[in-house]
């Protein structure tokens, strides 16, 4: 009568495709395990566990058992491996996992498209609004786009490269992060962004690093986002000079990803640009994951 689920972390966005791209990654990730119980409770352990909400209804993984089990309780243990507030979908994770281990656990039989609703009205008390880059790949896995207002899912399993991951030890609040984004762009703006990120979905479907980083260009959300996250500017500078094919924010941020030849000397250069701003980093080399 319990059940654990493993979530990976998600990189929304992916540059241009804001609200609609979402990768699924193999490292880090979170385990939830559920369990029948008389009350329901969370309890979270792991990396920035003290930073979680546990009360139920302000915790994505509570509002989804809420929403999913109106009538029962359970225990959700989350073991946190991605770091909250990092841009790495980190609430999306939880809740995710929440709802495939419910549905399993309590033979509910809801689909994939319904599960990725459900986990998403969860995000909604992390980011204050729904959107689904996170949620959705972290239960498809691999490489999605997602159509806006609407939660439809398209999902692409990538051929295997690598991705640097380096997330500042300081955390970015998504609610207040998308209150920055512009409502209207210029027509120069939806064309640069419809360009690059059609080259990203070209690279997703050829294997081709090249174009993926070169897609990863953001003329809406990251001009806004690289001032209010300290060293990533030059971060992306440095990745850009030690060869990466591109750089970007993962999600709100700060956590900073690229791709290119030389993944590993490409994240210590990007540490060492937030280092100059006295903010240590962690690296991760990782690769597309599964749901
Ligand atoms: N697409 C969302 C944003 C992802 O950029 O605000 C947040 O993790």
């Amino acid at each position: 009568d319990r059940i654990t689920v493993k979530a990976p972390a998600t990189v929304a966005n992916m540059g241009p495709g804001y609200d609609v791209f979402g990768l699924a990654v193999r490292r880090p990730f979170d385990r939830v395990t559920v369990k029948k119980s008389s009350e329901t409770e969370i309890t979270i352990n792991g990396v920035g566990s003290g930073d979680i909400p546990t009360d139920p209804e302000h915790n994505t993984a509570g509002v989804v058992a809420q929403k999913m089990l109106p009538d029962q309780s359970v225990h959700i243990e989350l073991h946190k491996g991605i770091p909250p507030g990092s841009g790495l979908g980190s609430s999306a994770a939880s809740a995710a996992a929440t709802a495939v281990a419910i549905n399993k656990l309590f033979n509910l039989n809801h689909t994939t498209n319904e599960l990725i609703n459900i986990a998403a009205q969860g995000e909604e008390v992390a980011a204050g609004e729904t959107h689904s880059d996170n949620v959705g790949p972290a239960i498809t896995g691999g490489f999605c786009t997602i159509k806006p207002n609407n939660n439809q899912i398209n999902q692409i399993t990538p051929k295997p490269f690598k991705i640097t991951l380096v997330i500042p030890e300081h955390t970015s609040k998504t609610r207040e992060a998308r209150k920055q984004i512009p409502r209207k762009i210029t027509l120069n703006q939806a064309k640069q962004n419809i360009y690059h990120a059609s080259l990203i979905t070209q690279g997703i479907i050829e294997g081709d690093i090249e174009k993926i980083g070169q897609g990863m260009h953001d003329t809406i959300a990251e001009p806004i986002r690289a001032k209010t996250i300290p060293g990533y500017k030059n971060a992306k500078k440095q990745a850009l000079k030690t060869g990466a094919h591109g750089c970007t924010i993962s999600g709100s941020g700060p956590t900073t990803i690229a791709v290119g030849p030389n993944p590993k000397k490409i994240g210590k250069q990007i540490q060492k640009a937030y280092k100059q701003k006295n903010i240590n980093s962690k690296l991760i080399i990782t690769k597309p994951g599964k749901g």
